[in-house]
């Protein structure tokens, strides 16, 4: 049976949810393993490897970053999926997506996707409520979760590339 392992990286638990939830829409068998817990999960056990993290500040956890540098080579041989929680949209958080992992992952996965997010005044410290009403000019808690994308992004990992279908 196909393994898959989700790991991610949250921040104010927003990855979190977004990972279970995706948990739920994938076949087989699916660990989910915070990089905060076990910065090291085993990876030969598994045939698809998806990793998750937010932005803050423009930049994705620093755990995700060193996660994928650090299992560069191994992570290039699996089913690939890479996703991002954000509160930008469009464009900006294309880019956001774009510049949080190695372009060699980019080049490789199957799916990538930015999943939406949210913000939730309870969880911030001083400086962070400073930040998003500074920049973001929020004063309120707001969820923009985007199940649409975390559904289309299970579909197309769990989609069957079989060379023949150009045949036909
Ligand atoms: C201090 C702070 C800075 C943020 N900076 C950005 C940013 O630069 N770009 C963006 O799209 N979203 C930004 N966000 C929104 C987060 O990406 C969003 O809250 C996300 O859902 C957090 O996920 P997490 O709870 O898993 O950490 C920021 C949020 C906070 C609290």
């Amino acid at each position: 049976m196909m393994k898959t392992l989700i790991t991610y990286s949250t921040s104010h638990g927003c990855t979190e949810k977004t990972a279970v939830e995706l948990k739920e829409f994938l076949g087989g068998e699916v660990h989910l393993v915070s990089l905060k817990n076990n910065p090291n999960p085993a990876l030969d056990e598994y045939d698809r490897i998806i990793i998750g993290g937010s932005i803050h500040a423009g930049q994705i956890q620093k755990r995700i970053k060193e996660f994928c540098s650090g299992n560069l080579e191994e992570l290039k041989t699996k089913e690939l999926g890479l996703f991002i929680c954000c509160m930008e949209e469009g464009e900006n958080a294309q880019k956001q997506l774009m510049n949080a992992f190695p372009e060699e992952l980019h080049e490789v996965a199957k799916s990538t996707a930015v999943f939406g997010g949210e913000f939730d005044f309870e969880k911030m410290n001083f400086l962070e409520k400073l930040m998003v009403k500074r920049i973001a000019k929020v004063r309120e808690s707001r969820s923009k979760v985007d199940h649409q994308a975390i559904h289309t992004f299970s579909k197309r990992m769990d989609k069957i590339f079989n060379p023949f279908l150009f045949l036909v």
